[in-house]
């Protein structure tokens, strides 16, 4: 009942030249993949040329951050309707890096999750534990808490237009994915924590893992019955590599 949503999250990769040379040697290779939504979070200089690159076509553009104000004096940043102009469906909110090497705290995810509902941009909201987190028993707490926190402002009416990713902090770049079982858990306790906060609209928001995911790992990631979708970074670079995280195909 929940569509499969596969995203790619360039991080700070890839010029507009490098970005449009992408869609054109992506796209044909997913022109058949009709039952997933696919996602490309480029670097913010390159989402005029991917929308570009990108249009007539069913994959949609994301950012990777935003700011919670409508405009102002914030010199570097970018507003929710800015991102809206451009064709922005979706927009990656406290993600483990904004988090950890910018400072960012759950209640300024909060307030960009809020932002962009208002300008009908899905929010990705990110959580994940540290290892350190993890190896001292504390998991579903972080989890929950993170949780908690990021969604607060989001409106219960407005639930199912949420993505939540697990993105476990130990897991991200490094080639050490979590075994299926290991995301299902967190990704059931997630579940749980979606239900409790929004009653049965929690069972209509979409859950991605991400942390290493790779054509080789994904179908069986998909498999499990919590997970709904995989945030992709370094595996989401190549066309052919992401096309097949798409086709949940190895080879
Ligand atoms: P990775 O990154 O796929 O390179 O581990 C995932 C992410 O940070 O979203």
């Amino acid at each position: 009942m929940r569509r499969p949503i596969l995203a790619a999250n360039w991080k700070m990769y890839k010029t507009q030249a490098e970005a449009s040379a992408f869609a054109k040697e992506f796209l044909p290779l997913v022109a058949a993949a009709t039952d997933v939504d696919v996602v490309i979070a480029p670097p913010f200089t390159a989402l005029p040329a991917l929308a570009a690159a990108l249009a007539g076509s069913r994959v949609l553009l994301a950012a990777q951050n935003v700011h919670p104000e409508e405009q102002g004096a914030f010199t570097g940043e970018i507003a929710p309707g800015m991102l809206r102009e451009l064709g922005c469906r979706y927009a990656i909110v406290g993600h483990s890096e904004r988090r950890t090497l910018f400072g960012e705290s759950s209640e300024l995810v909060a307030r960009k999750a809020e932002a962009l509902l208002r300008h009908e941009i899905r929010p990705i909201v990110c959580v994940g534990e540290s290892l350190e987190e993890r190896e001292s028993g504390r998991t579903a707490a972080v989890i929950e808490t993170q949780l908690r926190e990021s969604l607060a402002r989001v409106p219960g009416e407005r639930a199912a237009e949420l993505v939540v990713a697990y993105e476990p902090i130990w897991a991200i770049g490094t080639g050490r994915t979590a075994t299926p079982a290991l995301a299902q858990d967190v990704h059931a306790q997630v579940r749980g924590v979606l239900r409790e906060r929004f009653g049965a609209a929690g069972d209509a928001i979409r859950i991605q893992y991400g942390g290493s995911v790779k054509p080789d790992n994904v179908r069986e990631l998909m498999a499990q019955p919590d997970i709904d979708g995989a945030l992709v970074g370094g595996a989401s670079l190549e066309p052919e590599s992401f096309a097949r995280i798409v086709r949940f195909e190895a080879r």
